[in-house]
């Protein structure tokens, strides 16, 4: 049976219960509009807790103000559907007035590591995400959250986040899924035209494309920049925003590749910002 819970304080009653019970909870953060890599990570949640619960709330303080708000897809029945035939124990919706009854004055900032890549495109992006992560966690309780490597930035700092504030979870990364044809799950690949749609695929061949490099031996980034910048240019008609090699999870931009690191895109189509990336190389441990 799932639930739908609106409050805060109905859910922070039910987790608090669960925790004193021993019971371990898996949480899923999402913005709704649900799809195969949503379903991934709840399914991993399933699989390894005994409780499960996903939010789902778009959070207004990680959109700046030309973004896709007021657009963005919202479809909680299907979402509560989905969660329903999956095994989802608890959706927590809020509204924003109950996430923020009052203009708030106090958020959490986000330092260099919001400086870089998606960080630097939207402004206060990420101070917005780990604010209300931050809020989420305190809500749920979870003893594990989920994740996806698809947005490998937002999962850097989480994770940065978790350790700076010490909340008692884990995080889980979980890899990207993606369409038989390669292109990365989104909710707004809806925004994609067909002809976009059917380019779009090419953002994870120029993946391969570096990854391949890599394989033989290519360590210099501004080579592989060059060979995946000139392949997106040749195969879609998107204005590419971003090619750039960065450690990871430390996010430093890397001249000349040594350790873990990943290849990141962003492509601009006509209604639609792609992002996709590529996390190669050795761990540093
Ligand atoms: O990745 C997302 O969908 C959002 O950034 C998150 C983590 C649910 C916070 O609003």
């Amino acid at each position: 049976m799932t639930e739908v819970i609106t409050t805060i304080q109905e859910m922070q009653h039910l987790t608090s219960r669960f925790r004193l019970e021993g019971k371990s909870i898996g949480f899923v953060p999402t913005m709704g509009a649900l799809h195969e890599g949503h379903l991934t990570m709840i399914r991993q949640s399933i699989e390894y807790n005994d409780i499960t619960v996903i939010s789902v709330f778009v959070n207004p303080l990680q959109f700046g103000p030309n973004e896709d708000f007021d657009a963005y897809p919202r479809q909680i029945e299907t979402d509560v559907e989905a969660a329903r035939m999956i095994g989802v124990d608890y959706v927590f919706y809020p509204t924003v007035e109950e996430m923020y009854p009052h203009t708030l004055d106090i958020t959490l900032k986000v330092g260099r590591l919001a400086s870089v890549l998606e960080g630097a495109k939207r402004p206060g992006h990420f101070d917005g995400v780990v604010t209300v992560v931050n809020k989420l966690f305190n809500i749920v309780q979870p003893h594990v959250a989920y994740f996806g490597k698809k947005d490998a930035q937002q999962l850097a700092i989480v994770q940065k986040m978790v350790e700076t504030f010490n909340h008692p979870v884990v995080i889980q990364g979980v890899d990207i899924v993606r369409e038989s044809d390669g292109l990365a799950r989104s909710s707004r690949n809806v925004y994609l035209t067909e002809e976009e749609r059917q380019q779009a695929p090419h953002l994870y061949q120029s993946l391969q494309l570096a990854k391949a490099m890599y394989d033989h031996g290519e360590r210099q980034s501004a080579a592989i920049i060059e060979k995946v910048t000139a392949y997106l240019k040749a195969h879609t008609c998107g204005k590419i925003e971003e090619v750039a090699v960065y450690s990871y999870p430390e996010l430093v931009q890397q001249n000349t590749i040594s350790g873990q690191i990943f290849i990141s895109l962003a492509v601009k189509f006509s209604k639609a910002r792609l992002i996709d990336n590529i996390i190669i190389g050795d761990e540093v441990k």
